[in-house]
């Protein structure tokens, strides 16, 4: 069993989060969402273990984390206090693995330039990173197959500590960096028609795999 912290950004991939979050339950696992604002969008966080009292559900703050929570009080005027918990730093302190399903071409760009102007993307940048990640990107095929895409995942692999080779295409680079960086795991996105409509790469992977791929990432790191 593990902690897992589930990441999810504004795809429409994200209306699979309630499915994902069951399946790593099932998997055994203890699970925490942190969301994008667009993400939700395409999911409803009652859906996940809502607190319910009075014939009235509300989200579970110990489930799904907002970047509201990051600021309690703060639009009726309440400042920070000393002692007060950073929600993202007790975020990755509880994470064994930080998983991003869906990952989208937004969040993919900040991550690859530091970008921490949210919840998740805060917790990135802290990320402990002797501790594995995975990630599920979903987008677009123009965008998948925009050169800043493979851009992005090379800055990635070297942020893992492993310099790439510099003439691989980004299928390629996707094989290398799942053979050469032990903390680092991206499961690829798959060919169908995609909810625009257009037909291509883009869709995020199904939820086996990307559990499968949590299971492989955990078990070196396994306690
Ligand atoms: C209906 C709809 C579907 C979208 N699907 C995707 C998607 O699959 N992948 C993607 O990269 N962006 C998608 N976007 C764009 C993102 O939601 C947008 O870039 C947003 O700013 C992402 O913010 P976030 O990364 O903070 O979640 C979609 C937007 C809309 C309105």
């Amino acid at each position: 069993m593990a902690n897992v912290l589930l990441g999810v950004t504004g795809s429409v991939a994200a209306i699979y989060t309630p499915n994902l979050y069951t399946g790593l339950r099932r998997a055994g696992h203890l699970v925490k969402v942190v969301a994008t604002r667009p993400s939700l969008y395409f999911f409803d966080p009652l859906e996940l273990e809502p607190i319910t009292s009075s014939g009235q559900a509300r989200r579970n703050p110990d489930v799904v984390y907002l970047d509201e929570d990051e600021w309690p009080g703060r639009d009726s005027g309440q400042r920070y206090e000393r002692g007060d918990k950073v929600v993202h730093i007790e975020l990755r302190r509880w994470a064994d693995v930080f998983v991003i399903a869906p990952l989208d071409a937004n969040t993919l760009a900040k991550l690859a330039c530091g970008l921490a102007d949210n919840c998740l993307t805060c917790v990135w940048r802290a990320w402990d990173r002797s501790r594995p990640v995975v990630l599920a990107p979903a987008m677009n095929t123009l965008m998948w197959e925009h050169p800043l895409t493979l851009r992005h995942f090379q800055q990635l692999a070297v942020d893992a500590l492993t310099e790439p080779p510099a003439d691989l295409d980004l299928d390629a680079l996707l094989h290398w960096i799942n053979a050469n960086c032990s903390a680092l795991r991206v499961v690829q996105p798959i060919s169908k028609k995609l909810a625009c409509e257009d037909v291509g790469i883009g869709a995020m992977a199904e939820r086996p795999e990307i559990i499968a791929e949590v299971q492989q990432a955990l078990a070196p790191h396994s306690k």
